[in-house]
């Protein structure tokens, strides 16, 4: 075997958004707040909300379907899937593996990445290590959230923030010089503290007393994590970008963590980059954890904003606390 790496690009994408959309308008009447505060302090306009029997495993199945198709592969060419996610469907079996199940992929490992809204970045990276060196061929990487679920929607410092839905790539070995040039990931749990859901695991399993406090709901300290992003997503990219061998000039496209397009404006600031070079659909969507940055990645491709030979970066921070950036000469 020799020891040179295969190149590592992502061969097809897919994304699915559940059909029902919830907008500023409706949340008025679930909180106090106004599609005026939310649209200003956050850039979102509405998010698609998963049905009462829908969980991350349908989003995600959907998304993978998608993504093989665009890749023109059979779910049987599948070596591994790695679901990044938040809100699985359940503690186990893991929803990688109900995917597997769902899709046919019956000789693909499965395994569930909890990196936070960072999980499709680390996820991309494992997937990188695989094909890098042989072991694997094709990987599908998922990042599915329906954080719906999740949500205490009678606290407007959170319900307002995040919608659910799934985006999928299948990655695999392409042409020298093409396709994954870099990734890059952090976490500082220091600051694991200011985005949790504390309950339901062994620190705080689930009681009655559990349920009544609120325990199994998303918990944030915004403004710890505002500051955070800003100062983070600047770092990861250029640190993406240095590893590339590319300098911030190269740069053709930002597709940076749909969190607030506050965040993402500071970003692209600091990377010099004008405005129609940055995706945001945070205004549709809101805040999708894992599956914001594959799911306007695959927007990005279909609206035609992403051309073969582009270089690509994507930037995200999260639960944990996690950030990841990655910089892709765009393969297909
Ligand atoms: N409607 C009306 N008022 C509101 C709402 C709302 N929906 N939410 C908060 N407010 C109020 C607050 O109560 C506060 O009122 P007070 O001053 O009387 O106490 C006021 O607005 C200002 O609150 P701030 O926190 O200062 O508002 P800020 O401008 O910082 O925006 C926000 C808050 C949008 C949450 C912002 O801090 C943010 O985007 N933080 C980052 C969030 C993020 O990126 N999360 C990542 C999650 S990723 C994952 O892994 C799941």
């Amino acid at each position: 075997m020799s020891n040179k790496l295969n190149a590592v690009g992502i061969l097809g994408i897919g994304s699915y958004l559940p059909e029902k959309i919830l907008t500023n308008q409706e949340i008025e009447k679930i909180v106090d707040t106004t599609n005026e505060w939310i649209v200003t302090r956050t850039g979102i306009g509405a998010r698609h909300i998963a049905d009462e029997n829908m969980a991350a495993s349908d989003l995600a199945t959907e998304a993978a379907k998608r993504a093989l198709k665009d890749a023109n592969t059979l779910p049987e060419e599948i070596d591994l899937i790695i679901v990044a996610t938040v809100t699985p469907d359940m503690h186990f079996p893991s929803t990688a593996c109900i995917v597997q199940m769902n899709i046919g992929a019956k000789n693909a490992a499965a395994f569930d990445l909890g990196a936070g809204c960072s999980g499709f970045i680390y996820g991309l990276t494992v997937a990188k290590q695989f094909i890098e060196t042989g072991m694997y061929k094709k990987i599908l990487v998922i990042g599915a959230e329906a954080l719906s679920k999740v949500l205490d929607w009678t606290d407007r410092n959170t319900c307002v923030l995040f919608g659910d839905g799934a985006g999928a790539a299948v990655v695999g070995p392409t042409d020298e010089g093409m396709g994954i040039l870099s990734t890059y990931m952090g976490a500082d749990g220091e600051g694991g503290k200011f985005l949790t859901i504390p309950g339901g695991g062994s620190r705080i399993p689930a009681t009655l007393e559990s349920v009544k406090n609120k325990l199994h709901t998303i918990k944030m300290d915004g403004s710890e994590v505002f500051k955070f992003a800003v100062r983070i997503m600047n770092r990861a990219s250029q640190e993406a970008i240095d590893r590339s061998g590319y300098s911030l000039e190269d740069i053709n496209y930002l597709v940076p963590h749909q969190a607030n397009i506050r965040i993402i404006e500071a970003a692209a600031k600091k990377l010099k980059l004008p405005m129609d070079k940055v995706h945001v659909n945070l205004n549709r969507f809101g805040n999708m954890s894992a599956a914001s940055i594959p799911v306007a990645l695959d927007e990005a491709v279909s609206q035609g904003k992403i051309k073969k030979g582009d270089l690509v970066v994507m930037v995200g921070f999260g639960a944990g606390l996690t950030w990841g950036a990655s910089v892709i000469k765009w393969n297909k």
